[in-house]
């Protein structure tokens, strides 16, 4: 069967890591050279190529393309005929063993609506190469093991582009007669393509330096639209303090004269590393009290940390092919949620991680499209831009910082640098350099790597004269592609309480590595409180014979702060799932007890008000439904919100107290003034499930008298899950107070699209209609559709509509923007988890994106997948 086009309609092609060979030709040197514009950027591309002497292969050269066309080709300076396209890719036969080749493309970023490639954002042009961008913008071995110096000339309209940045160092620049300018950058660090970058466009700069340990000066620059730079500071100093952090930290020290960030508003992900021109979505850069969160700000200080660091994990020592994504996707999150807990509160940091994990990770590994840190195939590599590959490869690094220590792993990290500076490397050779640098047998650890999955561990615990054994026994469910599973190596950071004195002796770690395992203890005359996977060591579920009491016992007495919180969460978890399952013995007294822990942390005034308001968040819905086998996600968020309105009520002094006590306290960015901030919303949350006329009144007074964004905003947030006359109010004022910031206007959509409300469907329905809203900003897209996706009240409505609707937008973003697009299969392909008759409406809208022929390759992956499973 052909297509219109002629092109064979082919089974999707299916990439597998164990088919990895090197390169046939290496490529040392390319230089490029743009003529810009908005419409008709012309690009002439010269390479040094030469056979790879490691190769085996085919003497012919494959230079990927996508959707390019080969206006001349030349070899060795000769107009050249001897080559043809095979599919999108240009191949070339060549006589020799080394050539100098020239190739001239014409490309259209206005036309560029999928964001990959060089493309126009705002009036700027700007280019986002990773995964397989570059390929967009010219013919080149589009892999991450071919690695060049690249030199960048590009000329342009002045007036329309006074700026012109590329990779590496400025080198030369100049006017022309005709109004156009010119600027040369020569990146010396050979580098995959998929880190060039280019931009070009009216920007102003927030200029800083930064002075290396070595006493180089490197001139930093963060460039944003004109207007924009009021709101660079924080960017700056986190960037600042990243650079430092890295020397003291990893012994990292920054490898160029200078270093710039752009903020594009048009952009797929949250920001990317390209080398010494990192480009960034302006969520991650702009920031101040008004427009920005708390969370917005500890937002742009992680992200602009991430890609920071990634210019040794990622960049200096790159991936050899994209199935080693997490080698540098896993280590950099692990870095930056380093770097951010030495900057602010460590539990609280590594709480914060966890209910990511467990939010968006768990779900992965139970559903559809579960797979391995580092996966075995892919079809569309852009789909592996996971919580898998970033947070659970995070995780899976962490747990060798358990097993070593510190100062081993960051021996083992020094080796990996310095033994592969320069490579494309892998994960195995990441595991390698731990080993021999930390010291440590990785063999059977390994499995963290091949299988998919979150390793459940099952608790015993008995005692026999004043010996205590620990039975533990680890299992994992089979996930597509992988029925039987090896047991996995998982420390598990433990304690063991004695009831009375409250006190424990000690902190063991112990090392499951079969799949059941005794640990005994002696000099036990009763049961202790066990407190295990303190930290949350491995990002396991652990089932334990720990009663309520226990628990309410380590939500009070836990010396580990992480642990406290776990109890308090489990304590929660124990009883939602009872609810929902309808399995609850004792009903009255589990909420008694969950109201008596809440109460103690609402009383205790040695708590910090961060980590408060961090205990008394309730666990998030996607995690409850972890827990079940099979549920109607609209029960379990009816369960959450009828607690929560008990809570409100039974405490609801607590909770006024807590509201007015936390109003009095100033704006700062401090972590006092923060941690009351937050504290301020959960008191509203828990108040407007409570008694929503007084929420309501409250909430309009905090949005009206906010002098910062975390206030206004939470109050909206309230104020938008009710149906009170100051809803409409504020969300009103809201708009027309911040009419044409876009990110503020985003916060507006999603506040809307994500509430409480029971109207939420319609509220959303009216929203894709409003003229601020489009299809073409990522942003907008997700602000909307993606706060409505994991809006249990909304996507799972009885009927089937808001499926429809999520549905309804993959098809008319697809054709758009597939790498979105795919972004909202994964809610639709979680019908294995709920009731019945839902499972069957999400299936038929699944097997309706389907039957569409023109999908692009990222949804139509996602969407078989999630059907097959
Ligand atoms: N490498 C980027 C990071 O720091 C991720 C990224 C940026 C990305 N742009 C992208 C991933 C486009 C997929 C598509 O994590
Ligand atoms: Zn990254």
């Amino acid at each position: 069967m052909n297509d219109l086009s002629g092109t064979p309609v082919s089974a999707p092609s299916v990439i597998h890591r164990a088919d990895y060979r090197p390169p046939a030709w290496l490529v040392p040197e390319i230089a490029l050279d743009f003529a810009l514009s908005l419409d008709a950027t012309r690009v002439q591309s010269t390479l040094k190529v030469q056979k790879n002497p490691a190769a085996t292969e085919t003497s012919q050269l494959r230079l990927n393309g996508d959707g390019l066309e080969a206006k001349a080709v030349t070899v060795d300076g000769q107009p050249h005929n001897d080559w043809h396209m095979d599919g999108a890719d240009l191949v070339i036969d060549l006589p020799g063993s080394a050539h100098d080749l020239g190739i001239e493309t014409l490309i259209d970023p206005t036309a560029n609506t999928q964001l990959s490639g060089l493309y126009a954002s705002n009036g700027l042009l700007c280019t986002q190469c990773e995964a397989e961008g570059f390929r967009r913008i010219t013919f080149f071995p589009d892999r991450p093991d071919v690695l060049s110096v690249y030199s960048v000339r590009m000329a342009g309209d002045k007036a329309r582009f006074p700026v012109l940045l590329s990779n590496g160092n400025p080198v030369a620049s100049g006017d022309n007669a005709d109004g156009t300018h010119w600027a040369q950058w020569n990146d010396p660090w050979p580098k995959p393509s998929y880190l060039f970058a280019l931009v070009a466009g009216d920007l102003v700069a927030n200029h800083d330096v930064f002075t290396t340990r070595s006493g180089r000066a490197v001139n930093l620059a963060i460039y944003v639209r004109p207007g924009d730079e009021t709101r660079t500071d924080h960017a700056m100093h986190s960037l600042i303090a990243s650079m430092k952090w890295d020397e003291d930290v990893y012994g990292r020290e920054y490898d160029l004269d200078d270093f710039n960030i752009v903020a594009v508003s048009d952009f797929n992900a949250g920001a990317m590393e390209n080398k010494g021109l990192n480009i960034f979505n302006t969520r991650y850069i702009l920031a101040d009290p008004e427009t920005a969160t708390d969370g917005d700000y500890d937002a742009i200080e992680g992200v602009v940390a991430h890609e920071y660091f990634h210019n040794w994990s990622g960049n200096r020592v790159t991936c050899r092919d994209w199935f080693q994504l997490s080698l540098k996707e896993g280590f950099t999150v692990l870095r930056d949620q380093q770097f951010s807990a030495d900057r602010g509160s460590p539990p609280v940091k590594r709480i914060e991680d966890v209910r990511i994990l467990r939010a968006a990770q768990f779900p992965e590994d139970s559903g559809p499209l579960a797979h391995p840190i580092r996966p075995d195939s892919y079809q569309e590599i852009s789909n592996f831009y996971t919580a898998t590959v970033y947070n659970k490869g995070a995780e899976v690094i962490r747990m060798m910082t358990v097993l070593a220590g510190r100062e081993r792993y960051l021996k083992g990290t020094e080796l990996y640098f310095d033994r592969h500076d320069g490579e494309a490397a892998t994960c195995e050779d990441f595991v390698k350099a731990m080993e021999d640098g930390a010291g440590l047998d990785l063999t059977q650890f390994r499995r963290w790597y091949e299988q998919a999955g979150t390793p459940k561990v099952n608790v015993e615990m008995a005692l026999q004269g004043s010996t205590l054994t620990l039975t533990l026994t680890q299992t994992m469910a089979p996930t597509p592609g992988q029925p039987v599973k090896l047991p996995m190596v998982i420390p598990l950071r433990t304690a063991l309480f004695d009831r009375a004195s409250g006190q424990h002796r000690g902190e063991e770690l112990l090392v499951l590595t079969e799949a059941s395992q005794s640990f005994t203890f002696d000099g036990f005359d009763a049961l202790p409180v066990l407190s295990i996977n303190r930290g949350f060591s491995a990002p396991v579920e652990v089932t334990a014979p720990v009663t309520a009491e226990d628990l309410v016992f380590l939500a009070r007495h836990d010396d580990d702060p992480f642990a406290r919180y776990e109890a308090m969460q489990q304590l929660i978890v124990r009883y939602l799932v009872g609810a929902v399952a309808g399995t609850l013995a004792d009903a009255d007294s589990a909420r008694d007890a969950i109201g008596a822990a809440m109460g103690a942390i609402l009383d205790d005034a040695a708590l910090d008000d961060l980590m408060r308001g961090e205990l008394l968040i309730l666990p998030g819905e996607a995690y409850l439904a972890e827990q079940l086998v099979r549920a109607d996600p609209t029960r379990i968020f009816a369960e959450r919100e009828g607690l929560k309105r008990w809570l409100g009520e039974t405490l609801k002094d607590k909770w006024l107290a807590l509201h007015d006590r936390c109003l009095a306290v100033p704006y700062s960015l401090e972590a006092a003034a923060r941690g009351a901030r937050k504290c301020k919303t959960q008191a509203l949350v828990y108040l407007a499930a409570a008694d929503p006329a007084e929420a309501a009144r409250r909430a309009k007074a905090q949005y009206d008298t906010a002098t910062n964004m975390t206030d206004r905003q939470a109050a909206l947030m309230v104020l938008c899950g009710l149906n009170a006359p100051e809803r409409d109010v504020a969300l009103a004022d809201f708009h027309a107070r911040f009419d044409g910031n876009m990110l503020v206007t985003d916060k507006w959509f999603s506040l809307q699209a994500g509430s409480l409300n029971p109207d939420v469907t319609e509220h959303v329905k009216a929203l894709a209609a409003h003229a601020d809203f489009t299809l073409t900003n990522p942003n907008r897209v997700r602000a909307l559709w993606m706060a409505y996706a994991v809006n249990a009240q909304g996507f799972h409505k009885a009927g089937g509509e808001g499926y429809r609707l999520i549905a309804d937008l993959i098809l008319k973003l697809d054709p758009i923007n597939g790498n979105v697009a795919a972004r909202f299969v994964p809610p639709l392909g979680r019908w294995k988890k709920v009731d019945e008759a839902r499972a069957t409406l999400m299936r038929s809208e699944l097997e309706r994106i389907a039957a569409e022929p023109g999908l692009s390759r990222d949804v139509r992956e996602q969407v078989t997948k999630s059907l097959e499973a």
